[in-house]
């Protein structure tokens, strides 16, 4: 990997991959590919270069790859699943549509493929608890069905092309840096951010539901890794289950309080996010990630909790109460 093009470079996890793409490989071309209306700002837009690369339009694909070389593409245009039901035409022209551009220039110009799939790509009939690598995909959700497809898809110009395709399965992500929004799992962001503003969080979803989350750093270490793999140790290519931690709302809740301890939650439910939530995974089994390309997290729930209450804290400029351990 050594000239890369990140398509979504703006997002929650482009904003971050893109960088770290950059100090990792500061001797290549790490293009952040956006489109108008979200445009790289600040160190984002200074480091390296940009393009408008709309992931619907192949020839600007295309014109990227060519112009800086590219050997790997990162893929991260979608929308999140809630938002993705409300749009799910947009969804599959961006999440199946777009990959399939994607797929087609990676096959003419010979680059490697990142496509994230994710925890939404399971269904109410796979097995909830330690969800296996390969189990039963039936989603419910327009979402999962784009990142089911996108699994499927990018397989198939593997085996039948050629194309170096690899992806993981990400948990809910949690990050302080860009916000994810439009997802069901974005309440595992926003929690954080009611709790260095002093303000009650209004939980979307219920006690006990179970979700797999990850810290950022963990979920960029992952993209990297895989795409970095020895290709003869990898007997699964789309997608991988990885995993760090899971919760519900009250654990997330009690851990934060345990460093802000006037914090307060309150129940709101959002009956979309419900039941998406409850279709999805309790946890995921991560063992095949671990055997065929040493996958290991490095952040749990106490780690995690600690770096976002400083960085928020950090970002927004709000000093740390005296009650509070971080
Ligand atoms: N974080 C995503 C969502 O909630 C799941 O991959 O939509």
């Amino acid at each position: 990997m050594k000239n890369v093009l990140i398509i979504g470079a703006t997002g929650q996890i482009g904003s971050e991959l893109t960088m770290k793409l950059r100090n990792e490989y500061p001797n290549g071309n790490i293009v952040a590919g956006y489109i108008p209306g979200a445009e790289p700002k600040g160190v984002l837009l200074e480091s390296g270069p940009s393009e408008i690369v709309d992931i619907t339009n192949p020839q600007q694909i295309a014109e990227a790859v060519d112009k800086y070389n590219i050997d790997t593409i990162y893929n991260l245009a979608a929308l999140l699943s809630a938002v993705a039901e409300a749009k799910p035409q947009l969804a599959w022209k961006i999440g199946v549509g777009g990959l399939y551009n994607t797929l087609e220039v990676a096959r003419e110009k010979n680059c490697a493929v990142f496509t994230p799939s994710s925890i939404g790509s399971f269904g109410k009939d796979t097995p909830h608890v330690k969800t296996p690598q390969d189990t039963i995909q039936r989603p419910a959700t327009i979402y999962g069905v784009t990142k089911v497809t996108g699994e499927m898809l990018s397989d198939y110009y593997a085996k039948r092309f050629g194309v170096d395709t690899r992806s993981v399965r990400f948990p809910g992500l949690i990050s302080y840096v860009a916000p994810p929004g439009g997802g069901t799992t974005d309440y595992a962001v926003d929690i954080y951010y009611s709790a260095v503003k002093g303000e009650k969080f209004k939980c979307p979803l219920k006690p006990g539901t179970l979700m797999d989350m990850m810290y950022m750093p963990d979920a960029l270490r992952a993209a990297i890794e895989i795409m970095e793999a020895d290709p003869t140790r990898l007997v699964h290519r789309n997608s991988f289950n990885i995993a760090s931690m899971s919760f519900d709302p009250e654990v997330i809740f009690n851990k934060i309080k345990e460093y802000v301890p006037g914090f307060e939650m309150e129940y709101e439910l959002d009956p979309l996010r419900q039941a998406i939530a409850d279709s999805w995974p309790d946890s995921l089994d991560d063992s095949c990630a671990r055997a065929e390309w040493d996958w290991k997290p490095e952040y749990d729930l106490d780690a995690m909790t600690v770096d976002m209450l400083t960085n928020l804290r950090k970002k927004f400029g709000i000093e740390k109460p005296a009650d509070c351990k971080a």
